[in-house]
């Protein structure tokens, strides 16, 4: 990709697109932020969108869409069997990652639960860099357990390690031979590995890793739902693949894969998801499975409309000029909030840039929250709504104790396409005014939690009236600015 050097030499992240459709935005006073979040029970997720000025949640089923998807999505064939639109979807799939099998599901979890269903028995484990939420979830639910095996350099909040989501493959050789091949039923390589910040893996390790798989006859499988940060730091940050194409990395990491399993709410632009293979028999196990819990083959749960504009942007996902602007975006927010002294994961990954909760109140213990407390603090300072990745994430043990995640992070995601750059450093001055104020935060404890996935229903309470002492100092501070 050529790019473009600035007359005053300092840099910027370049849109290379302009804006079409736009969506008006509401930005609630501060003691109408802090009336919203309370009833939302300190839990972002439970917040209503009209009240959010910049939705900062999830890049998930949000990216702005390009105008060849919507024009795409005008075509779609709406028969329930052998529709066209299917066909163009499998097609642009075979010759993106040359896959000969594609089965349909409607979001990345949809795959999770046909793979853990298909491959996992009770006892078995699954090494993989890092969990996900809902992967682990449909691991666990079938009697499996998850073993992380990312690089210690993963868990270091701060590094210059430009691959933070790699595998360590020495542990995977150890937890293979501790184990048995027979217990793991694949492995899971996680592309921009989400709950570490985005941090991708190199297109090296991935072939360690999958050569390792391949000797002891275990299956991969590639999470390619955040692949396109993934391709761009590779060819950004590997030497070897500089001169590769976005076309040329994906084919090969595909061709080191057994299975690739993507949800489309973030790869492709749209909403959906599919799983690839290249093995007969093994779609043949995963194939009765989408009718009974997904919609027909030629659909899997999914609208027609958003199958076109999937087709259309996975295509757009091997252009370095529309992959780069997240990264890119991503990149300036972490440097501006470095300059300022705030503690935020680095290298700058995809998805979003990640506040590290741990540092910016270490005063909050574990057990009150600390990345959860932040979100809720993030919402009131500016009407930011981000998502806690840290303990509320995590699921209690089965004897009921907290299980303390290893990182305590406030994810900010920058949906694809979605944000100015004015938006960008407006939420780089509150997080650097709740920085200054940060001794003013308190933590949070749960009034009703839910047993499973509780971050996304559960509702909390803050521990002291923190809230009204920051929303205080905001207007000391701001006078009368929303
Ligand atoms: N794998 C990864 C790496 C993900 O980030 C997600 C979703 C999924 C699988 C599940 O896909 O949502 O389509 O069912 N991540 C969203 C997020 C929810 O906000 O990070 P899904």
């Amino acid at each position: 990709m050529s790019s473009v050097t600035f007359f005053r030499g300092d840099t910027l992240p370049l849109e290379m697109h302009k804006v079409r459709i736009v969506q008006k935005l509401n930005l609630p006073n501060i003691e109408e932020r802090v009336a919203h979040i309370s009833k939302a029970g300190n839990n972002t997720f439970l917040l209503q969108n009209r009240d959010v000025f910049l939705d900062m949640l999830t890049d998930s089923g949000v990216n702005a869409m390009s105008d060849h998807q919507l024009a795409a999505m005008m075509r779609a064939d709406d028969s329930y069997a052998g529709s066209e639109t299917y066909t163009r979807l499998y097609e642009k799939i075979r010759e993106i990652f040359g896959m000969e099998y594609f089965l349909p599901a409607h979001q990345g979890r949809a795959c999770e639960n046909i793979l853990a269903t298909t491959l996992v028995k009770p006892g078995d484990v699954v090494p993989m860099n890092f969990h996900f939420t809902t992967t682990k979830s449909h691991i666990t639910r079938m009697g499996g357990s998850v073993e992380e095996l990312v690089i210690a350099e993963g868990l270091k909040p701060e590094s210059s390690h430009p691959f933070k989501g790699n595998f360590d493959v020495d542990r995977l050789r150890a937890l293979i031979e501790r184990v048995g091949p027979a217990h793991i039923p694949f492995v899971r390589l996680e592309a921009g590995t989400n709950l570490i910040g985005g941090q991708p893996f190199s297109l090296q390790n991935a072939k360690e890793v999958t050569d390792l798989c391949r000797s002891y006859g275990i299956l991969t499988v590639l999470d390619a739902s955040l692949l396109q940060d993934n391709l761009y730091f590779i060819k950004k940050r590997e030497a070897a693949c500089k001169d590769m194409s976005i076309r040329a990395i994906t084919r090969s990491m595909s061709d080191m894969v057994d299975i690739i399993y993507f949800s489309a709410r973030k790869l492709g632009f749209a909403r959906g998801g599919g799983i690839c293979m290249r093995d007969e028999a093994l779609c043949l196990k995963m194939k009765e499975y989408i009718p009974l819990f997904e919609g027909f083959l030629t659909y899997g749960g999914m609208s027609v409309r958003e199958m076109e504009a999937i087709a259309v942007g996975l295509d757009e996902s091997m252009d370095e000029d529309i992959i780069s602007q997240g990264p890119l975006f991503i990149e300036y927010m972490v440097q501006e909030l470095q300059r300022r002294g705030i503690p935020v994961i680095t290298p700058a990954g995809g998805l979003g840039c990640h506040l590290n909760a741990s540092e910016f109140v270490p005063h909050i213990p574990q057990s009150e929250y600390p990345a959860g407390a932040l979100a809720a603090a993030m919402y009131i300072a500016g009407g930011v709504r981000g998502m806690e990745r840290g303990t509320m994430s995590e699921q209690r043990e089965e004897d009921g104790s907290e299980r303390f995640a290893e990182l305590e992070l406030l994810r900010l995601a920058l949906p694809r396409r979605v944000f100015t750059l004015s938006q960008v450093m407006y939420a780089v001055d509150r997080i650097d005014w709740l920085y200054q104020n940060r001794a003013l935060i308190g933590g949070l404890k749960f009034v009703e939690e839910p047993a499973v996935l509780r971050f996304f229903f559960g509702r909390l309470a803050p521990t002291s009236e923190w809230q009204e002492k920051l929303a205080a100092k905001f207007r000391a501070d701001l006078g009368d600015s929303l």
